[in-house]
């Protein structure tokens, strides 16, 4: 399946999102190729120091910001890959849309500080083209990223996501954890790391299983 990880807003925890779900994958035995679609190319500097530090197994990772190279490369690759993640980056443009176009799952990362009705609008502005515009055919789903530790913030951000109606709500969540940053920078799974945060681990694991199991919890509720 393929999966582009996406916010018009910049610094919502996309790169982190897409690296750590990349890497957990690839660890349960998937074969996973990670995109990144942004030029700034934080996550593919991330799979570099990976490299440099010659942890396996390698996590195949190509730099695509060009929108037709991207669709072009992913088809190409499509054959060989159970799991294609991408990271679209910040930018609302048509890399945006040809990342989207490639994807059965658009999953869109909020932090509980970051939700303004403003993003969600331009959000919900493209997902409803790629759809009735290009007959594109995915799920769009959210979870909270950064969530806080304690505090009412995260449960705002949860009614806020609901109410506006176009994202489906994963009832999980990545927390603000030193964790996610310090192995994200090393493209480094949290789970890899030498001293495992349990806490970050069941997280990842828990949002992955609920990409994968979104359409079941739907058809059964
Ligand atoms: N769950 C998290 N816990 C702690 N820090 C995080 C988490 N997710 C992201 N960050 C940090 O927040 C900043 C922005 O995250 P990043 O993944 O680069 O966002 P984006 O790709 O959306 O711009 C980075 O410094 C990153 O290390
Ligand atoms: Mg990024």
């Amino acid at each position: 399946m393929n999966i582009v990880v996406a916010n018009t807003k910049g610094g919502t925890g996309k790169t982190t999102t897409a690296v750590q779900l990349a890497l957990y994958l690839t660890g349960i035995g998937k074969k996973v190729l990670l995109v990144d679609a942004d030029i700034q190319g934080s996550a593919f500097k991330a799979l570099a120091e990976r490299g440099k530090l010659e942890i396996e197994p390698i996590q195949p990772c190509a730099f695509l910001p060009d929108p037709v190279q991207l669709r072009t490369q992913i088809k190409a690759y499509q054959a060989d890959y159970d799991h294609i993640i991408i990271d679209s980056g910040g930018r609302a443009g048509s890399h945006l849309v040809a990342s989207i176009l490639s994807s059965e799952v658009l999953l869109v990362p909020i932090t509980p500080s970051a939700v303004d009705a403003s993003a969600l609008g331009d959000l919900k502005a493209i997902i409803t083209d790629a759809r009735e515009v290009f007959g594109a055919e995915f799920k769009a789903l959210s979870f909270i990223s950064m969530a806080d530790v304690s505090g009412s913030d995260n449960f705002l951000t949860e009614k806020r996501i609901r109410r506006s109606g176009f994202l489906e709500f994963l009832d999980t969540s990545l927390g603000k954890r030193k964790a996610f940053r310090n192995a994200t920078a090393l493209g480094v799974g949290v789970y890899e790391m030498k001293n495992p945060d349990s806490k970050a681990c069941n997280e990842i694991r828990r949002l992955a299983q609920a990409i994968f199991t979104s359409d079941e919890e739907k058809q059964n509720s």
